[in-house]
């Protein structure tokens, strides 16, 4: 179980990282201002790319230790499923490619290696699905995806989604979603707080919930009709959700964990819920917690945006509340997403929580930066940690010079954001 395993800590010959590694989990503490600046995914995943040799069918049975960048005796080469999706998410994994090659160029450590893949709207108009039957077994064969966004006014959300990016977290048993959101730096904010106070980051749960895909329609097309949805909670994945959420809570320096939950309406799952969270708490005593209805979350993060800083919420809460999130922090085009299993059984999915963004098809116009720092994540997780925080200080040197897209108050292209952001990487 998560909870009853003794952590051993290792320090590394590179003195930055406290590597604890336990036997179903690793957890990488940070040691410098890296870690603030890559976000908690680059604090938790600082690990040597590739997949963990586990059992994926028991994650509890990882042993692997992994290795810091600078043990390494050559080169790794880091094998990315491409699937940019629909509209800008075409845009957006275009430009984080770019930079992720000039990172490679530059550092010359890594290697990288590219498999486009095109799930996507086009796909399901041409063959009538979303992806091919074996496409998620395609992707587990790479170490990380990098996904765009899915989903066109063509076809009904609910395929696109239920068709390729919910299977892919579900069958990849990607149940945390991390998404760190903070003011970049220079970048104007609609708010009226300091840039330091907004800087969150919301463990999502990623697996069930409100997106378990329980419930269905019944007497279609009758005056009677009926539609359910059927929220599922169960005791491990919340579990697994709290304790990882504690784990990042403890990790920085405020240690301090909101759990958003909606239990005054919802007196099953959303009770079990909170009771799970309390009890995962007595493990995590240096950790101040506390709890808060998802209506009252939205005003807080508005009024008091300095008194969260790691949240804990459920599938559906979560991805609402990130988006609140993003647009008080500049824009919903930085904000990036993480999908990962923490053992690394399989590959994780790195990605921008916008989606397609009809309305500004084909203008060039999308910001890059959230596809930008998603890759920032997936090089983090890859255990390319210098690539990483050169990929956010190049974002960063945008965000302080202006060099930003019209969502940011700028007049830069996606393109030319990606030029600056490769430039400053050439450069550097
Ligand atoms: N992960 C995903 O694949 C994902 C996530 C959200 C929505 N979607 C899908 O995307 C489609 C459009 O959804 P939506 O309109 O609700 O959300 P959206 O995120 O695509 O767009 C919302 C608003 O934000 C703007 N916007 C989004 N990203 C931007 C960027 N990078 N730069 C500048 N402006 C940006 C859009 O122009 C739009 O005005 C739907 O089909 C939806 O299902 C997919």
């Amino acid at each position: 179980m998560w909870h009853r395993t003794l952590p051993l800590a290792l320090t590394l010959p590179a003195p930055r990282y406290l590597v604890l590694a336990t036997i179903d989990a690793r957890f990488y503490l940070p040691g410098d201002p890296d870690w603030l600046r890559v976000g908690a995914a680059a604090a938790l995943h600082l690990g040597v790319g590739g997949r963990s040799p586990s059992n994926p069918a028991d994650p509890t049975k990882s042993t692997k230790i992994e290795m810091s960048q600078s043990k390494r005796s050559k080169p790794v080469t880091h094998s990315i499923a491409l699937v940019p999706g629909d509209g800008i998410g075409v845009d957006v994994i275009e430009s984080g490619v770019e930079a992720l090659k000039a990172l490679e160029a530059k550092l010359g450590t890594f290697g990288l290696e590219f498999v486009h893949y095109p799930y996507s709207v086009e796909h399901y108009q041409q063959h009538g699905c979303m992806m091919p039957e074996d496409g998620i077994q395609k992707l587990s064969q790479h170490d990380a995806i990098y996904f765009g966004a899915c989903g066109w006014p063509s076809v009904p959300d609910h395929i696109t989604l239920w068709q390729l990016i919910l299977p892919i977290r579900k069958q990849l048993r990607q149940y945390i979603n991390l998404r760190p959101v903070r003011v970049l730096k220079g970048s104007t904010f609609p708010l009226k707080c300091n840039a330091q106070d907004i800087d969150w980051v919301f463990v999502r749960e990623n697996s069930e919930g409100e997106y378990s895909g329980q419930g269905g329609r019944t007497h279609p097309g009758e005056p009677f009709e009926m539609g359910t949805e059927v929220a599922i909670f169960t005791r491990p994945a919340i579990q697994r959700v709290m304790h990882f959420a504690f784990k990042t809570a403890q990790s920085r320096p405020k240690k301090h964990l909101t759990i958003v939950t909606k239990s005054n309406a919802q007196r099953h799952g959303m009770v079990l819920w909170d009771e799970v969270a309390m009890e995962v708490a007595k493990s995590y005593p240096d950790v101040h917690t506390d709890k808060i209805l998802v209506d009252a979350m939205t005003v807080a993060m508005v009024n008091r945006p300095q008194t969260m800083d790691t949240i804990v919420a459920t599938n559906l809460h979560a991805d609402i509340l990130t988006d609140l999130a993003a647009a008080l922090a500049g824009s919903v085009g930085i904000a990036t997403s993480a999908n990962f299993n923490p053992d690394k059984s399989t590959p994780g999915m790195f990605e921008p929580i916008h989606g397609s963004a009809p309305d500004i098809k084909g203008q060039g116009i999308a910001n890059p930066i959230g596809a930008l720092w998603a890759g920032a994540d997936m090089l983090s997780h890859l255990g390319e940690a210098k690539a990483s925080a050169l990929l956010m200080e190049a974002i960063e040197f945008c965000t302080s010079n202006g060099k930003v897209t019209k969502d940011m108050g700028g007049s830069l292209s996606t393109k030319e954001v990606t030029e600056q952001v490769v430039e400053f990487i050439r450069q550097s």
